[in-house]
């Protein structure tokens, strides 16, 4: 493993010296941000790629670096009992609230080094570049532990946790090779029936914030280093199973068939042909599988996923029920038996007014014109909907803003700007927020 980063030295001049970040300043945290993601895409369950799923050695391993990390920049660190990576910095006063920080740290598969991990790296390097300045409020950065829900199905487990909203029934859902969330928890030394201990009470937290890369092209395309997210997008994950009929492939005749497979491939072009018909809905069948399959058998089952997404809930509603609906009609006519099984559901969120007036204003300050945008993808943020005020700032991606792929790529310079829009945002907060006690 490489030797770690050398420690940043204190910023070579005061963050806001002269009113406005400096550019050494800018490249200096920038670099050290990007240096740090790629310390961390060194553990991997494949060779060749990134990939880092709940509780995989690679991801314990991710967090137990980040974990020192943490407490190297001074912040009173752990890892709790669903694998969230904690560091806490107190307030200036005992008992002020806290505001929480953070992103996610594991990955899809063959992933970029980028999709939640900036979020929290650049968080730490604003700690480690505030370190020994008292702000009046608490802060906690958290690294969640799984958001993409690559192995269990299921996403936002870190943060649901943390929101206290991950029931025990959670514990018994099974990952693909049938080990039940509950145990792989255990097995990692951790004690499941301690999750609930884990939940932060709203009162006790000013809001949450998540510095996040934008995975899409609007920054890029408008030549803005950072964007401010309006709201982000709701969405729905199915899993469908469609039984048809094996057979041999030599002898059934074409109009004699119940193909699961090509029942599928209507749908997954169903998916597509529907979600065009509305701008801002989107349809991904992201797995396609037939677990039996072989070259000489006509497929009996095929798996697929659904994925729909929409800024505004009643179009996401229409689509889901036109898709199903639809589905249901090509199974019958086909002769399959089509199942579902909903995965997630998660509503339209707002970003809080008052906290993208709040990077609004640090970013005019360093003379960046001023960009909102809302978010396609969905984040930890949206977790927190009904917990706390969520804001989020996005900063731009390169390579046509390509993101859930090895080619994602972020500057060393946006990376800074990103930085010092946080930290001044965190100062700013300072002198806006009340230092009242959770009390
Ligand atoms: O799927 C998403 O939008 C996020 O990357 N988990
Ligand atoms: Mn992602
Ligand atoms: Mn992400």
């Amino acid at each position: 493993m490489p030797d770690l980063p050398e420690h940043p030295r204190e910023a070579t001049n005061s963050p806001m010296s002269n009113g406005s970040p400096t550019v050494d300043d800018r490249l200096m945290l920038g670099s050290r941000i990007l240096d740090l993601a790629d310390n961390l895409a060194h553990w991997s369950e494949s060779t060749g790629a990134l990939t880092c799923t709940f509780f995989s050695d690679a991801h314990r391993a991710v967090a137990r670096q980040l974990r020192d990390w943490f407490a190297a920049a001074g912040l009173a660190s752990e890892i709790d009992p669903i694998g969230n990576v904690v560091g806490r910095m107190p307030g200036a006063r005992p008992g002020a609230r806290t505001l929480i920080l953070g992103s996610h740290y594991d990955t899809v598969r063959n992933a970029g080094k980028y999709d939640g991990r900036f979020g929290i790296l650049c968080a730490l390097v604003v700690l480690e570049s505030l370190r020994g300045t008292r702000l009046p409020f608490a802060v906690e950065l958290i690294g969640f532990s799984e958001e993409e829900g690559v192995r269990f199905a299921t996403p936002y487990l870190g943060s649901r946790a943390i929101v206290g909203r991950l029931d025990a029934a959670m514990m018994n859902v099974r990952d693909r090779s049938g080990h039940r969330l509950g145990d792989v928890i255990a097995a990692a030394g951790h004690d499941p029936s301690q999750l609930p201990s884990v939940a932060r009470k709203p009162e006790e937290v000013i809001a949450y914030l998540e510095v996040h890369i934008e995975q899409g092209p609007v920054l890029l395309n408008d030549n803005v280093p950072v964007g401010i997210v309006t709201a982000i997008a709701g969405g729905v994950r199915y899993a469908l199973a469609i039984e048809g009929e094996a057979g041999h492939a030599g002898t059934v005749p074409m109009d004699a068939r119940h193909d699961a497979l090509l029942a599928a491939a209507e749908i997954a072009l169903l998916v597509e042909r529907r979600a065009r018909l509305e701008p801002g809905l989107l349809g991904t069948v992201g797995r396609f599988e037939v677990p039996e399959g072989a070259i000489n058998v006509i497929p009996r089952r095929c798996e697929v996923s659904l994925d729909v997404r929409a800024q505004d809930d009643d179009v996401l509603t229409r689509a889901l029920a036109d898709i199903l609906a639809e589905s249901q009609a090509i199974a019958g006519r086909r002769g399959v038996r089509l199942s579902g099984r909903e995965l997630l559901r998660k509503k339209a969120v707002p970003c809080a007014p008052h906290l993208q007036q709040l990077f609004a204003a640090s970013i005019e300050k360093a003379n960046i014109p001023v960009k909102r945008l809302a978010s396609g993808a969905g984040h930890d943020a949206a977790t927190f909907d009904g917990f706390t005020d969520i804001g989020m700032l996005f900063v731009r991606c390169g390579n046509g803003g390509i993101s859930h792929s090895p080619l994602e790529t972020v500057t060393a310079e946006d990376a800074g700007i990103a930085a010092q829009i946080l930290r001044d945002t965190l100062v700013r907060m300072g002198t806006w927020v009340e230092p009242r006690t959770s009390s």
